[in-house]
């Protein structure tokens, strides 16, 4: 696919259904008893291989429109007659293990070339300290492995990295398991599993503790099917906010967009560089706050992110990077090393993929500095089937002097169906490479 340099961008579109609410919807409309409405679900290949593996362990998953599905559970997991393929989606395979493992049943997980390609004992390492028995199929640490559940004793687990999907694994884990079961997190991460577990029924307790906090959950108690309204997912509106911000002339407005602080560090970083961005409409949809968000053409800056924000904006540093790209200065991006290990090693690809678009990058093991300006693009982007690497380098094209292609844009499918669509509704010049 490939994108160039476009007249202004003026519009206002809606961004698809969030990303990590619409895994957890499924996941916990299936361990629930009774029904579970949702509307506004993701119907992206990740959250459509989470409904598929609701099936399988038994819930009865049927879609009704557009968006809106039901999820009947029967309080817990059946085993599965069939293997768990997760498709490409770390968030639901690694949430699916930690609700499985607390069930006596024996799974087995599998995923795509990439998804076997990422870490996994991050989640099987603690749900083993629970109980749970692991077979790896082959090499340790990587899909395909099987888990045995059930009999899980809780855990007091203490991670070194904010990460939302070890945390929901073992709070997922935790709710099966004999005990209070606790977690503790240096700095943060999103907290969508424990205001859903809340809204399902279930208590969860939340202490601060420094930039961090500890989270805990006791045992044993039922969840029972709600109605889950999903907001718009802000990593997916980032890439038409950024378009609106880099392509001169350009006014685009992304209605219905979460504003979760725990996911809000992209919109933050972009005001300290210079950013002319407003919400307006602010209010309170399926328990989380929304609003609508636009991004003018803005004569930006770098900066330095904060590292404390890591957490925050994780998955959102490819479109920071691209949108830094034509930034005066520098921008710099550091204590990020979890980039390394998302759909594919995301500092490498950015580094790769904005040098071959002219632009200076340096990299470091944890980091990487983007150095901004005028880009001249050009370059043939490889994107590891990453669907974030693609939409970035993407919206780079619309800005830069030469187009830019990428390799493989089918993956965008994973986050963001109808990418293509939406942005040449908002007059980007995208299309398939010739
Ligand atoms: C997610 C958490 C983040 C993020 C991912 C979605 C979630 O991963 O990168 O896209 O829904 O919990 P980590 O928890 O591994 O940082």
């Amino acid at each position: 696919m490939t994108a160039r340099q476009s007249p202004s961008l003026k519009g206002a579109v809606r961004a698809p259904g969030d990303k990590s609410m619409s895994h957890r919807s499924m996941i916990l409309g299936a361990m629930a008893t009774g029904v579970t409405e949702v509307d506004g679900l993701l119907e992206g290949d990740d959250v459509l291989a989470t409904a598929r593996a609701a099936e399988a362990f038994g819930a009865t998953v049927e879609r009704l429109g557009e968006g809106r599905w039901r999820i009947t559970g029967r309080g817990g997991f059946a085993a599965p007659s069939e293997v768990i393929d997760c498709g490409n989606a770390g968030t639901g395979v690694r949430l699916l293990m930690g609700a499985a493992a607390g069930y006596p049943i024996s799974v087995t997980f599998d995923g795509d070339d990439s998804l076997r390609k990422r870490p996994m004992k991050r989640v099987t390492g603690p749900l083993a300290d629970m109980g749970a028995r692991l077979a790896w199929q082959g090499a340790e640490d990587r899909l395909p492995v099987t888990i045995h559940g059930g009999t899980l004793t809780a855990i007091d687990y203490v991670q070194t990295v904010a990460s939302a999907q070890i945390k929901s694994a073992i709070l997922l884990a935790g709710l099966n398991a004999e005990g209070v079961t606790s977690v503790t997190e240096p700095e943060k991460s999103r907290d969508h599993t424990e205001r859903m577990l809340r809204a399902f029924g279930a208590e969860v307790g939340v202490e601060e503790q420094g930039e961090g906090w500890r989270v805990t959950l006791q045992g044993g108690q039922p969840l029972t099917g709600t109605v889950v309204s999903v907001p718009g997912d802000p990593s997916s509106a980032a890439f038409p906010l950024a378009a609106g911000l880099v392509v001169p002339g350009s006014e685009v407005t992304v209605e219905g967009v979460m504003l979760n602080p725990l996911r809000t560090g992209l919109f933050e970083t972009w005001r300290e560089m210079g950013a002319d961005l407003t919400i307006t409409n602010r209010r309170i949809a399926g328990g989380e706050e929304v609003g609508d968000v636009t991004a003018r053409h803005s004569a930006l800056k770098g900066v330095v992110v904060p590292e404390s924000r890591a957490a925050s904006m994780i998955d959102e540093y490819p479109i920071l990077a691209a949108t830094a790209a034509f930034a005066e200065g520098v921008t710099v991006m550091r204590g990020v090393g979890e980039m390394r290990v998302k759909e594919s090693d995301r500092i490498a690809l950015m580094v790769a993929g904005l040098r071959a678009c002219g632009v200076a990058v340096e990299e470091e093991p944890e980091g990487f500095l983007v150095t901004g300006g005028s880009v001249k693009g050009g370059g043939t982007v490889h994107t590891a089937h990453d669907h974030r690497i693609a939409m970035s380098h993407l919206v780079l094209g619309l800005a830069a002097d030469e187009p830019v292609t990428v390799d493989e844009p089918g993956m965008i499918a994973t986050s963001f169906p109808g990418f293509e669509q939406l942005m040449r509704g908002l007059g980007a010049d995208i299309a398939a490479a010739e």
